[in-house]
């Protein structure tokens, strides 16, 4: 095999669903890969099939996404792609959009939980990245948002909120950096079969719902895994695994109150 573009990675909850695609595309590219989630034992499978290293990591814990990158660099050499894929989504709770109660403990805001996952994790790991990737001249940074980021997921205020300021940081993070080296992507997949709408990994079911939302043109895992890979290594800001998103996104520039009006008629069609 010849040597791969991106000889380390890693992916963050890479133990399940997109993640532990992305996993298996990079490993087949010939990339040593680490495997870091919160859920330890998913992480361990998925590297002893890969070849890879397994890392239990709470990306809510600056310390510990810093700890890693630091441990990682000293093993196996440069992180030339660090994708932070881990999200957490719960569903509007019982007083809608403003529920607070049930992010990752019962007692949680499940806004907290959300701002720190899927936006938060994003900082740390840039915080972490960026002065190595500006002093060796260059790297990947790869964030996994949403089609909820330039939309709206109907039935999960924090999840929209923060998908929204996930795409945000990414454009902030390109902006500033995107010619020194480092290539920022911000990935905003559509419906994917995973667990996050409902399907169980493995069970190759494509029946899932989003926070009781039917979802339309859900994708398989391994097939957005490979264009994120592909559209990552190619450069590209904006990673749309889902064409139609981008018709989406035009319609709702082009008129935002028509936008709201037709988004409310189409929540009112899910209850
Ligand atoms: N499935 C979809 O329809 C869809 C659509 C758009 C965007 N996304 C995004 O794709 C990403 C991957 O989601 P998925 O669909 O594969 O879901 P998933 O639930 O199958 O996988 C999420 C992974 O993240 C891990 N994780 C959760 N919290 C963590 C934390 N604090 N620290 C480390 N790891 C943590 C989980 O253990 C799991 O392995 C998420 O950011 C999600 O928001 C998913």
């Amino acid at each position: 095999m010849n040597e791969p573009k991106i000889k380390v990675a890693v992916v963050t909850g890479g133990g399940h669903g997109i993640g532990r695609a992305l996993c298996r595309r990079l490993a087949k590219d010939g990339t040593m890969v680490v495997v870091a989630d919160i859920d330890e034992s998913a992480a361990s499978i998925v590297a002893n099939e890969l070849d890879g290293v397994a890392k239990a990591l709470d990306v809510s814990d600056e310390q510990a996404v810093a700890s890693l990158v630091e441990d990682i660099e000293i093993a196996h050499g440069p992180i030339d792609m660090f994708i932070s894929n881990a999200g957490v989504g719960y569903g509007d709770g019982s007083s809608g959009a403003i529920s607070a109660e049930g992010g990752m403990h019962p007692i949680d805001d499940r806004w907290d939980a959300c701002w720190k996952v899927n936006v938060m994790a994003h900082v740390y790991a840039a915080r972490a990245l960026v002065p190595r990737m500006l002093e060796r001249g260059g790297g990947h940074l790869v964030n996994v948002a949403s089609a909820a980021g330039l939309l709206s997921q109907i039935g999960d205020a924090a999840y929209t909120a923060t998908k929204h300021a996930a795409v945000a940081f990414a454009e902030s993070l390109a902006i500033e950096y995107g010619d020194t080296g480092i290539v920022v992507s911000v990935v905003c997949p559509q419906a994917v079969a995973t667990r996050m709408v409902g399907i169980e990994d493995d069970s190759d079911s494509m029946d899932g719902g989003f926070a009781g939302n039917d979802v339309d043109g859900v994708m398989r895992p391994e097939a957005v895994a490979d264009i994120i890979v592909d559209e990552a290594l190619a450069g590209r800001f904006l990673i749309l695994t889902h064409p139609q998103v981008a018709t989406y996104v035009q319609r709702k520039a082009s008129d935002h109150d028509r936008w709201i009006g037709g988004m409310q008629r189409f929540r009112k069609k899910l209850l």
